[in-house]
C-alpha cells in the first residue's frame, strides 16, 4: 500500500510552500512599503508566474502518481475537509498567478517578469475589470494565508499529537511508528 506522496510531488510540495508563503509576504509587504514597493513587486510577479508554471506540473504528477490514503481513524468529517482544502490550494495556486496576471492586463500595465521577459495581456484594458480584478487578488491573498494556516496547524496535530504517519507521507520519513502502517500491516 502506498506510504508517502511520489518524491517528485513532495520536493514540489515545499518548494511551491516555500515560494507562496514569500510571494504572500511580499506582496503585503508591496502594499504597505510604497519606498520598497517597486522592487518588491520585481520579485512578486516573476515568483508568481513561476507558481503558475509549477501548479501545471505539479498537477500532472498528481494526477499521475495519487495519494496515500488517510489514517482509517480518521473521522469522516475531517478527512472530508483535508480532500476538499487541497482541491481548494490548487484552485488557488492557478487562480492567484493568473489574476494578478490578468489584474495587470486590465489595468493597461506591462507584465514584465525582469531579463527582458514580457507577458502577453490576459485580456484587454478595461477599467471595470480591473475593478473587480484587484480586490478578488488581495480577497483570495488573505483567504490563501488563513487556509495555509489552517493546514500548518492540521499537519502539526498530525505530526506531534496523532502521530499518525500523515505529516511522514509529505516529509518522506519513515513510518515504522505510525499508527497508519500498523494498521495496514493488520498489527494495532
Ligand atoms: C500565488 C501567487 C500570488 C500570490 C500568493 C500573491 C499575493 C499577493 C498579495 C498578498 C498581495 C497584496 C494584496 C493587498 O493587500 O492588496 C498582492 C498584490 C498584487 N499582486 Fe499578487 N500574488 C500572486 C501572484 C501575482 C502575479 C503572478 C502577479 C502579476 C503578474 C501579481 C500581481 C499583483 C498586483 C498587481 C498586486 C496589487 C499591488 C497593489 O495593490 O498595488 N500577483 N499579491
Ligand atoms: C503555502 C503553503 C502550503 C500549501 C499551498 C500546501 C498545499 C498542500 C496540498 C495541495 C496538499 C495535498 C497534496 C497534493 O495533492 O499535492 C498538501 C499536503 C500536505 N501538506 Fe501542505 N501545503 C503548504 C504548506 C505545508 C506546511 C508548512 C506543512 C507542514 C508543516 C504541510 C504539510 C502537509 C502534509 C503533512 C500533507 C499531507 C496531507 C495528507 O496526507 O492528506 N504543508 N499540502
Amino acid at each position: 500500500m502506498k506510504t508517502h506522496f511520489h518524491w517528485g510531488l513532495r520536493l514540489l510540495h515545499w518548494l511551491m510552500a516555500l515560494s507562496i508563503l514569500t510571494t504572500l509576504f511580499v506582496g503585503i509587504a508591496m502594499v504597505t512599503s510604497p519606498s520598497a514597493r517597486l522592487w518588491l513587486y520585481q520579485i512578486h510577479k516573476p515568483l508568481g508566474i513561476l507558481i503558475l508554471v509549477l501548479v501545471v506540473v505539479r498537477l500532472i504528477v498528481r494526477l499521475q502518481t495519487g495519494a496515500p490514503a488517510l489514517p482509517k481513524d480518521m473521522p469522516a468529517a475531517a478527512a472530508f475537509f483535508a480532500k476538499a482544502s487541497h482541491v481548494g490550494f490548487y484552485a488557488l495556486m492557478f487562480a492567484m498567478p493568473l489574476i494578478g496576471w490578468a489584474t495587470l492586463s486590465a489595468g493597461g500595465y506591462p507584465i514584465t517578469l525582469g531579463g527582458g521577459l514580457q507577458l502577453p495581456p490576459l485580456l484587454a484594458k478595461s477599467d471595470s475589470w480591473y475593478a473587480i480584478l484587484r480586490p478578488a487578488h488581495q480577497y483570495l491573498a488573505f483567504l490563501f494565508f488563513f487556509m495555509v494556516l489552517g493546514h500548518l496547524t492540521a499537519a502539526l496535530y498530525h505530526g506531534l499529537i496523532r502521530r499518525d504517519g500523515v505529516l511522514d507521507a509529505m516529509t518522506g520519513r519513515g513510518r515504522q511508528n505510525s499508527a497508519r502502517f500498523r494498521n495496514d500491516q493488520g498489527k494495532k
